[in-house]
């Protein structure tokens, strides 16, 4: 059981999240030598590359492409760039995505313009012959960081000694392969933000208290919607021992939270929400569950990003949408629904600093470099690992979704 308390330690990937923001409404993407700028972590890339404008990357990755044909297929977040998406085979949010990784047996390369946790999922359902490649190594995620496999796995053996019977772990798709290979091991589940509230009923008909990695904001948003009361969660606090809770606390409670956050979604205040109304009254907010609860509950609606694409494309023309989630999407909903408006709730426009990362340069360099012959930044996932945490990615395949 831990007992020593540590210091709370931020993860890089946090820290550097505003770096990218801007009062201004441009997210078209510059040279790399610029962009490294932005005081962040990149992957040095070879010097050729650094001084390209983007429409020169655009030609070159179109070519390499070309080349590869049916050899290279891409898949891109919602959240990439739209010099990136662009060039998207596929596009989709993390749980569309993971169904297209594991459908996909014909490509050899699988790039994934997404973030570190995406690319190793992607890994872990495509076949053995399948390579999957992230073109910028240093694109992670900042909640996938709070919760590093160490802190996860003394978590659960520690509560494991207070819970004998019935905790079940759930993780968000945004964790480690280990943490969803713990799921795996543990007879638990993976979610995403599409079907967390079907995987807690799934928990919640084979135990009696969950254990939810890394989100506590969608773990309870999703927790109240199936009306559990916040009394009855507790959130679990790595730096402390025990996670800074009693045994009878973890005993009484039904949900414990890991204290983990997206560094973009809590940016989204109830200020900004009324001042939205005040604008426009008859604006409808729309969130994504990783927001904090007292956003999710001001908003109109709340759902994960293929929800907020089906509501925006779906309403009448001349609707009028705030919407609380990444900037790239929502600016991409705007040029692609000209009939209706569309903003984001934040008046800074702040991309998530990790998707961010993937820059066309890195698409061209990667895209060039498989036409040589040469596979960088492949993401590989040990088989023991693989094999767990597939058991609990299949399990959510397999449920219905929400
Ligand atoms: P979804 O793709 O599940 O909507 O999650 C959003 C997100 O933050 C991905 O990193
Ligand atoms: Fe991670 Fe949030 Fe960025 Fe998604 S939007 S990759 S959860 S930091």
């Amino acid at each position: 059981m831990i007992t020593v308390e540590r210091q709370p330690k931020v993860p890089i990937t946090d820290i550097e999240q505003s770096a990218f923001c801007r009062t201004d409404e441009s997210l078209e993407a510059k040279p790399l030598i610029e962009e490294f700028k932005a005081k962040v972590e990149w992957q040095p890339l070879p010097k050729d590359y650094m001084g390209l404008k983007p429409d020169e990357l655009s030609d070159r990755i179109a070519v390499a492409r070309a080349k590869l044909g049916d050899q290279l297929m891409i898949l891109g977040h919602h959240y990439q760039r739209d010099e990136i998406i662009k060039f998207a085979d596929y596009r989709g949010d993390s749980y569309l995505l993971s169904q297209y990784a594991a459908k996909q047996k014909e490509a050899e390369y699988v790039v994934f313009c997404g973030v570190h946790f995406m690319a190793e999922t992607a890994d872990i359902l495509t076949g053995p012959n399948q390579k999957v490649i992230l073109p910028n190594m240093k694109a992670g995620c900042s909640m996938a960081d709070m919760a590093p496999t160490e802190d996860a796995l003394d978590a659960w053996a520690d509560l494991s000694a207070v819970v004998l019977d019935g905790l079940i772990p759930v993780t968000y798709m945004n964790s480690t392969a280990d943490i969803k290979a713990l799921c795996g091991r543990n007879e638990g589940i993976v979610c995403t933000s599409s079907n967390a509230t079907e995987a807690f009923q799934w928990a919640f008909r084979r135990g009696e208290k969950i254990l939810f990695f890394p989100d506590q904001h969608l773990g309870r948003n999703t927790s109240l919607k199936l009306g559990i009361p916040v009394e009855e969660m507790v959130v679990w606090n790595p730096f402390k021992p025990l996670g800074g809770l009693t045994e009878d606390e973890i005993r009484n409670s039904k949900v414990i939270l890991w204290q983990g956050h997206c560094s973009v979604h809590t940016r989204f205040t109830v200020k900004q929400i009324n001042e939205a109304r005040e604008k426009f009254p008859d604006v409808q907010v729309v969130v994504h569950p990783e927001c904090v609860q007292e956003v999710v509950e001001a908003a109109d609606m709340d759902g994960s990003t293929e929800f907020i694409i089906k509501v925006v494309e779906d309403a009448p023309a001349g609707s009028v949408f705030g919407i609380g989630t990444e900037i790239n999407l929502v600016s991409r909903l705007a040029k692609e629904n000209p009939d209706k408006t569309i903003f984001s709730l934040d008046p800074v426009v702040c991309p998530c600093a990790t998707m961010y990362r993937i820059h066309p340069a890195y698409l061209a360099w990667v895209a060039e470099g498989l036409v040589a012959g040469k596979v960088a930044n492949q993401i590989t996932v040990n088989e023991d690992t693989a094999h767990y945490a597939r058991l609990a990615l299949e399990q959510m395949l397999s449920l219905k979704r929400g």
